[in-house]
């Protein structure tokens, strides 16, 4: 049993983590700014929360005192991202070193380092700063989740046309697949300071998973060919998010598509 710190752990992925570690018995605390209340999709049974902000550092001695790894999870929107994933890692990984924190799992992308997208390149300056990091880390860079993809088709739906992206494939993996590789990354051997990349169990092209998307839903729209944002999409459409040989995803899309409904 390890005592696990979940920094952002009440996100879209991080709560998956949350269940994942205190289902496998690990002694779990979660970090954010808003602390989840009984009944909200967040909150996992068992699992301690605390306030903690790692921009400004509020909160950060705290939640890590008592804590033998840290998995972060957190994530930025829009402009505030920089600021999330350089100066908040930066901020986190100090006051971790400082508080004895023996181990700290980064969850990142698939080839995040090969585009000028500017949400890639802080991504692949927070990977930097846990390189440079005096603690023992670990980098787990994944394929795009099932929810990525599936919120462009929602997002489309809206006003009836659900974007096929032209020339792309996906080989997209579920958070709860994912959670299981990040706990295993904090709580197991592996190789120290490696940055690893783990996939889905299938790709499917764009068009494939809109058509999977509607069956699965019943929600109406035409499917249209659309061309992928330049930046991120010239790594998607060169096979960047794809990794034939690093399959670690159990769930398909369409077997998300259906524990969802
Ligand atoms: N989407 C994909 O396809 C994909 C694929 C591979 C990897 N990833 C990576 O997965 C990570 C998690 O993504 P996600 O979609 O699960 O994120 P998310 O749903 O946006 O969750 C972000 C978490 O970070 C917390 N947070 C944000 N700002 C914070 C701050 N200043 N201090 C402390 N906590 C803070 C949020 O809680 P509060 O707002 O309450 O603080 C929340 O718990 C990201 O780094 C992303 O790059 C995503």
């Amino acid at each position: 049993m390890s005592r696990v710190l979940v920094v952002g752990g009440t996100g879209l992925c991080g709560r998956h983590v949350t269940l994942e570690a205190v289902r496998r018995g690990h002694e779990v605390s979660v970090a954010s700014r808003r602390i989840p209340t009984e009944g909200d999709p967040a909150y996992v049974a068992g699992a301690r929360y605390a306030v903690a902000d790692v921009v400004t550092a509020y909160g950060l001695e705290e939640v890590l005192d008592r804590n033998d790894v840290l998995i972060d999870t957190t994530n930025g929107v829009g402009r505030a991202s920089q600021t999330v994933l350089t100066v908040g890692t930066l901020n986190l990984l100090h006051a971790a070193a400082r508080w004895g924190i023996g181990k700290a799992v980064l969850l990142s992308i698939i080839n995040v380092d090969k585009s000028s997208y500017s949400y890639y390149r802080a991504k692949a300056a927070q990977e930097q700063i846990y390189r440079e990091s005096a603690l023992e880390t670990r980098i787990v860079r994944t394929t795009q989740f099932h929810d990525l993809i599936t919120s462009f088709f929602e997002a489309g739906a809206r006003v009836g046309l659900i974007p096929a992206f032209s020339g792309v494939r996906f080989q997209t993996i579920a958070t709860a697949d994912v959670a299981s590789i990040l706990v295993d990354a904090a709580t197991g051997a592996g190789e120290p300071d490696a940055t690893e990349t783990f996939a889905g169990p299938q790709i499917l092209t764009s068009r494939q998973m809109a058509e999977q998307w509607k069956r699965a839903t019943g929600r109406h729209g035409l499917i249209v060919p659309m061309p992928v944002p330049t930046a991120v999409g010239q790594v998607w459409k060169a096979g960047g998010n794809l990794a034939r040989d690093r399959v670690a995803g159990t769930i398909s899309y369409a077997d998300w598509l259906t524990s969802r409904a």
